[in-house]
């Protein structure tokens, strides 16, 4: 009885509220689509519409509310484009269809393929394709041998862009890396599927520099170079659930090459996976380098198959030949409080823990708990390896520990 009277108040009360809270809303921020095909998008795949996309882009971006730019099911063809703000209201990009890059080689050499920038409050989502062509571009990457090669665009690039989102989008075949963070903060990535073929180069999932408080999570990375990469003055920065592999794992650096001071500080990597990658949980910095710090880094909870080198700190990269010859130089990036936890599974090579620092600063508080690596292959059993690092390591130790 008392229940019923109860439900008989509180529906219709309920049924007010709700109407009203949507009447604020509805008048505080009405929603606004901007559909390209109303600004002359072709959509045939060949004709260029990055026109039509910058212009339903700059109306959505006057405009006082939350805008939805929207993209429909059709296939696109896009030159670069700079999506830029500040903008006058919540963004939203809703790409629903496919969207193709250039084949041109007159188009390639550009920083970026689809940019945002200055923007407060993005949403870049929509289960659609974003399709970079790198086949086309790939051979002209000369960047393994030449250090001051041209670079391919990027294939999605955040520069200065707060408390936003990017989700459920499918990058394919970037001509270089799929995601660029600059300056970023307050961003979480999620549900991001990026395939490229293990031989292309450079093709990185999702590159971060100078950002802050950025999390990814949910996402299968499939490529030929970095899974996801952190440089300098990358801070809180937060992975989880990402599967990782073909590729080079997840790095923090390349560190200390240019940037004096520039600190990588509060990185956290739980609950990934690597399948067949060349690398797993790797630090490197250049050698010869500048000073600099990376702190505070927690590997925790993560699965090898197969993959080469799961844990390896390399305080001696230096990819070009000639740059420098090895161990004859020191960097002097200090490595400290790094914890690597429960990390366990398969390494294609022997030496499955290797950790080589800087004689001149050699690593601090670096710690190795339960690891459980075995090596699949002839020659022995798995090793680990270290050289001038402080440290300790409880728990199981497979193999046994160097520290
Ligand atoms: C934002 O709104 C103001 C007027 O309120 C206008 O002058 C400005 O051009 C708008 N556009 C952008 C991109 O800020
Ligand atoms: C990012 O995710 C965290 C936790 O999942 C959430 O608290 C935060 O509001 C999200 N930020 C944005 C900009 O969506
Ligand atoms: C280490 O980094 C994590 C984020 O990954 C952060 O939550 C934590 O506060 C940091 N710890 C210290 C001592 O700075
Ligand atoms: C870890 O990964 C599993 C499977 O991918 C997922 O179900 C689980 O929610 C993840 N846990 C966290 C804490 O993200
Ligand atoms: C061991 O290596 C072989 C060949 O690389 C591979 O096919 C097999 O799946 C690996 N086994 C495990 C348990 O990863
Ligand atoms: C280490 O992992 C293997 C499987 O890869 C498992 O058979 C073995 O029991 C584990 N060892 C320990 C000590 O957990």
């Amino acid at each position: 009885m008392i229940m019923k009277s109860f439900c008989v108040m509180i529906v219709p009360l309920l049924f007010f509220l709700s109407s009203f809270v949507f009447f604020v809303n509805g008048v505080s921020s009405p929603r606004k689509f901007f559909d390209v095909m109303n600004y002359g998008a072709v959509a045939d795949g060949k004709t260029d519409d990055s026109q039509a996309f910058l212009k339903a882009w700059s109306d959505a971006c006057e405009y006082h509310g939350r805008s939805r730019v929207w993209i429909p099911r059709r296939t696109f063809m896009l030159n670069s484009v700079n999506f830029e703000g500040p903008c006058n209201g919540s963004m939203a990009f809703l790409i629903k269809g496919t969207l193709k890059a250039s084949t041109d080689p007159r188009n390639f050499f550009t920083e970026t393929w689809i940019g945002f920038k200055y923007i407060d409050d993005l949403t870049v989502k929509g289960s659609g394709y974003l399709d970079g062509q790198g086949q086309a571009a790939w051979p002209y990457n000369d960047c393994y041998r030449n250090p001051n090669c041209k670079h391919l665009p990027a294939t999605l690039r955040f520069d200065f862009v707060t408390n936003s989102k990017v989700n459920h989008l499918r990058s394919i075949n970037s001509k270089n890396t799929h995601i660029n963070l600059f300056a970023c903060r307050n961003l979480n990535i999620s549900k991001i599927r990026m395939t490229a073929p293990e031989s292309s180069p450079n093709t990185d999932g999702i590159h971060i520099g100078l950002s802050n408080n950025i999390k990814i999570s949910r996402s299968v990375i499939q490529t030929g170079d970095d899974c996801i990469s952190m440089v300098s003055g990358s801070r809180n920065i937060e992975i989880n659930d990402v599967s990782c592999g073909p590729g080079h794992g997840i790095s923090v650096g390349s560190l200390g090459r240019s940037h004096v001071g520039d600190y990588v500080e509060g990185i956290s990597i739980r609950n990934c996976t690597f399948k067949g990658a060349d690398n797993g949980l790797r630090i490197k910095t250049w050698s010869p380098s500048l000073y600099s710090v990376a702190s505070n880094i927690t590997f925790e909870d993560i699965v090898m198959q197969n993959t080469a080198n799961p844990i390896l700190i390399d305080q001696q990269y230096c990819p070009f030949s000639g740059c420098q010859t090895k161990g004859k130089s020191s960097s002097r990036v200090q490595i400290q409080d790094v914890t690597f936890k429960n990390i366990r599974g398969v390494s294609s090579t022997q030496v499955a823990v290797n950790i080589q620092c800087s004689e001149d600063r050699p690593c601090k508080n670096v710690k190795l708990i339960d690891i459980n690596l075995t090596y699949n292959g002839t020659g022995g059993q798995a090793m680990a390896l270290c050289s001038h690092v402080f440290g300790s390591s409880y728990g199981k130790q497979i193999p046994k520990g160097c520290l």
